[in-house]
């Protein structure tokens, strides 16, 4: 490997040609911090000659300075590059490291062993070949080994290197080594993992990492670094039926019209038959056109674009497939889901789901339960935490083309996305679409909202009122009920006291309940909608995401929100039901306003100031608006 560094210093050319020519892996690693995988990722570096030489000087100076090796170079400062890890002793989030030997390039992911960072291991796993799961010989396997084991299985990787590591503290042990690798395989088959190499090593002391070592006679299998640049991995993808989700279509001129993207299962050349998903369109490819010329075929890993010989549609986010054997096509899904927010989950709260290159909305049910990673014991729950695994029902407000997790990473991995701070939330990987959305059709009715409309001589809508309890929305809304019928325009008034009298008097006042709470008025306003109506709503709703996912479900222009603006003090010194009161005095929890919060709308179609306004004022002010809104007829 001196070879390596000395073609860096004199011809960096051939340098980068070698390395362009050689297969590259990706692994991640999984350990805490006692069982020594900054050491073993430093010394990884360090062999293969890509620590350069001030690095090593300032190595040497920290390992006297805080190493925990005596004189010994301290591997781990190597890779602990941050101050504050350095002092707390633990690894943070995911850093990926590149080296290469002679025969191959590899990128490693670091991850933290905590409990508390499965999200950033999902991270890492996601895109790895294969595991190295390092074992402290002293400990043996333990429940950490197992969670990253349930982890790294999950997340599709099916090689695993068992780093029987420290052996240096045990004597060298065979018996030791021994009993740890069967240990381990006995726990790994029943997740699964069955390819596995039990490597006995020192990441300290250099055992077994490059070279064989005198101090392991016992052993005859081969060492870490020679295990990692000779295991096969001729990916599965690239055998399975060809797959590329559109990045963008690029047009530069008239006469040229290509689709480009990154395959992510099998190959295609041209000739070959495509299927553009979800439209279905059949077409065949004309060109591969790369940077450097067109080609003869490309496979799983590439970059390229596609020209095909038909004009038919493709946009971003579709995907072009075998024709012969094209992905699922469906709207809702049952996955795994990782919840990586540090807010809970929300059943039926609307988020984005990505996936591919498609971003659509998606709501995701109640967990069928969640999975204890530690002990992978399944457990019901309503929601998920941060760091939390469980298997869930989604359903996207479009289809999308997608491939089970298990046969396809790219096409089945997803990550879910809150939609007002655009965090990653969530990740999630499919298992397969549910039936139920195959079996269940629209009904076309003849007796349609127009007709509805019609009749009554209006245009229906939603007239949703939100703000705090207290602040007079029912009082208003009722106002303009009265005024509506007075006027003979057919009207019907959900008030949120009422209707949690009956349709949701399951639910109480946690965040989860009145999201479903919402979600149920929205579903119902929009079949009085349908019903030709004029909707009035009447709840604190007091979250944006769920007011905006009500008037998602209603057409353009049929949702006027109004926000019932009452200062927290003015609503408490109301109090009309006395619940300021009690919830002061800590008899009623979750209360919107003291503890739970009210996320004001941004730009309501009304703002009723109820501290200038007089309630008939505020009534009026609704009627003007509808009347504006022509949902008053002529
Ligand atoms: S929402 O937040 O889910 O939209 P909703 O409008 O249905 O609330 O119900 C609010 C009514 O329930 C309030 O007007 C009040 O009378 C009553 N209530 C009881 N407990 C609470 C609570 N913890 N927070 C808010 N309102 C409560």
């Amino acid at each position: 490997m001196a070879h390596t560094s000395d073609l860096i210093a004199s011809d960096i050319d051939a340098y980068l040609e070698s390395h362009e020519h050689k297969s590259l892996l990706r692994f991640i690693t999984c350990g805490s911090v006692d069982d020594g995988k900054s050491t073993l990722i430093g010394r990884l570096l360090y062999e293969s000659h890509l620590v350069f030489e001030d690095h090593l000087a300032a190595l040497e100076a920290d390992s006297r300075k805080v190493g925990t090796q005596g004189g010994d170079l301290d591997f781990a400062l190597l890779v602990d590059g941050l101050a504050a890890e350095r002092e707390q002793g633990i690894t943070i989030d995911v850093a990926y490291r590149f080296f290469s030997t002679e025969r191959r390039k590899f990128i490693v992911a670091d991850t933290p062993g905590h409990e508390q960072y499965t999200r950033n291991m999902v991270t890492g796993a996601s895109t790895a070949d294969l595991a190295v799961i390092l074992i402290d010989a002293r400990k043996g396997v333990l429940t950490q080994t197992r969670r990253h084991s349930f982890l790294v299985s999950l997340l599709g990787i099916r090689k695993v290197v068992l780093a029987v590591n420290k052996l240096d503290m045990v004597d060298y042990s065979q018996d030791v080594h021994n009993r740890i690798e069967e240990d381990y395989r006995t726990f790994a088959a029943g997740i699964g993992i069955t390819d596995i190499v039990a490597i006995p090593m020192s990441a300290l002391k250099g055992d077994n990492i490059t070279e064989p070592s005198a101090n392991t006679p016992w052993y005859h299998g081969p060492t870490l670094i020679g295990y990692l640049e000779t295991v096969e991995i001729a990916d599965e993808v690239e055998f399975g039926p060809f797959r590329m989700p559109v990045q963008w279509v690029s047009r530069p001129d008239l006469d040229f019209r290509g689709f480009a993207g990154q395959i992510v299962g099998g190959s295609v050349r041209p000739g070959d038959q495509v299927r553009v998903l979800p439209s279905g369109q059949i077409s065949t490819v004309s060109r591969i056109v790369t940077f450097d010329g067109d080609l003869d075929e490309a496979v799983a890993g590439l970059s390229v674009t596609i020209t095909l010989t038909d004009e038919i549609d493709v946009s971003r986010g579709d995907v072009l497939a075998a024709a012969a054997d094209p992905p699922g096509v469906a709207d809702q899904f049952e996955a795994h889901v990782v919840w990586m927010g540090e807010h809970e989950m929300l059943p039926g709260r609307p988020y984005l789901l990505k996936l591919g290159t498609r971003t659509v909305g998606a709501t995701i049910t109640q967990p069928k339960y969640k999975i204890n990673v530690n002990t992978l014991e399944h457990t019901a729950t309503k929601t998920l935490e941060l760091n939390e695994i469980g298997v869930c029902n989604l359903s996207l407000d479009r289809a999308v083309a997608f491939d089970p997790y298990a046969a396809n990473r790219d096409m089945g991995g997803f990550v879910l996305i809150d939609r007002l701070t655009n965090n990653t939330v969530g990740a999630g990987l499919i298992h397969f679409a549910l039936r139920r959305a195959d079996n269940i059709h629209w009904q076309s009715i003849e007796v349609d909202k127009a007709a509805h409309a019609t009749l009554k001589g209006q245009r229906p809508c939603v007239v949703w009122f939100t703000g705090l309890s207290g602040s007079g929305k029912s009082t208003i809304a009722n106002l303009v009920e009265k005024q509506l019928h007075a006027q003979g325009r057919h009207t019907y008034l959900l008030d949120g006291d009422n209707v949690r009298h009956g349709l949701n008097k399951d639910l109480g006042f946690t965040e989860a309940d009145r999201v479903e709470n919402i979600r149920r008025v929205a579903e119902v306003s929009r079949l009085m909608v349908d019903a030709g109506l004029i909707v009035l709503v009447s709840f604190i709703s007091p979250f944006r995401a769920e007011r905006e996912l009500a008037r998602s479900m209603v057409a353009d222009g049929e949702f006027l929100e109004i926000f019932v603006d009452t200062p927290l003090e003015v609503a408490e010194q109301r109090d009309p039901k006395g619940l300021y009161r009690k919830a002061r005095l800590g008899e009623l929890t979750n209360f919107t306003g003291i503890d739970s919060p009210y996320e004001a709308p941004e730009r309501p179609d009304l703002h009723v100031d109820t501290t200038a306004l007089s309630s008939e004022q505020a009534a009026e002010r609704v009627i003007d608006l509808l009347r504006a809104h022509g949902a008053l007829g002529t």
